[in-house]
């Protein structure tokens, strides 16, 4: 997409999925794994295990901009160790820091996977992991960030793919097919 990043001289040859939460990177992310045999990297995952406890935990222990700071140390620590052939989902917030937007195009091929705000909360409404929308009213949380994020979104990814009407099995092929194009290798 339109934006105002050069890409690095040598991007990554990785394939990462950014988005709203419950919007499917993670699943996406093992659909992909299973396709191409790279290795999936979940950021939300990685941060928990190094932190040693859950999500909701570093946010009401350390808050929010911990968790923030822990999202940029790790996208910096992938680009330091040329971490490559990888499936990377990462959390929701992860293209809000501008900083961020640009290590993420670093280590490769962003894929904005877009969803509209009910299906984030059918998606999301079942599980008490976000700490983000744990509040009285979820639907105004997701549009109020929906909104905020979307410019984010958009300045980050190469690629947005909306969701809603399609199957799993097309997204992926949709990714793959403009990540080999991404990467020359068609
Ligand atoms: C967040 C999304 C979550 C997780 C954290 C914050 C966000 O990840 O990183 O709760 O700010 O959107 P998912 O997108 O995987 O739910």
């Amino acid at each position: 997409m339109d934006n105002d990043y050069p890409d690095s001289p040598e991007p990554m040859h990785n394939i990462v999925l950014i988005g709203f939460m419950g919007c499917g990177k993670s699943t996406m992310g093992r659909i992909l794994r299973k396709k191409i045999g790279y290795q999936h990297t979940d950021t939300d995952h990685v941060i928990e295990k190094e932190a040693g406890m859950s999500i909701p935990k570093i946010f009401e222990q350390q808050g929010e901009e911990s968790f923030r700071d822990m999202e940029t140390a790790l996208l910096k620590k992938l680009i330091e160790q040329q971490c490559s052939k990888h499936i990377i989902s990462t959390g929701g917030g992860m293209a809000v820091r501008e900083e961020n937007q640009a290590l993420l195009r670093e280590l490769g091929f962003v894929v904005w996977l877009e969803c509209p705000p009910e299906d984030i909360l059918a998606h999301t409404s079942k599980s008490n992991n976000r700490p983000l929308l744990q509040c009285d009213d979820p639907m105004a949380a997701v549009t109020s960030l929906l909104e905020q994020r979307t410019p984010m979104y958009e300045q980050a990814a190469h690629l947005k793919i909306n969701t809603s009407e399609l199957e799993f099995d097309e997204i992926a092929c949709g990714i793959l097919e403009s990540a080999r194009y991404h990467y020359g290798t068609t």
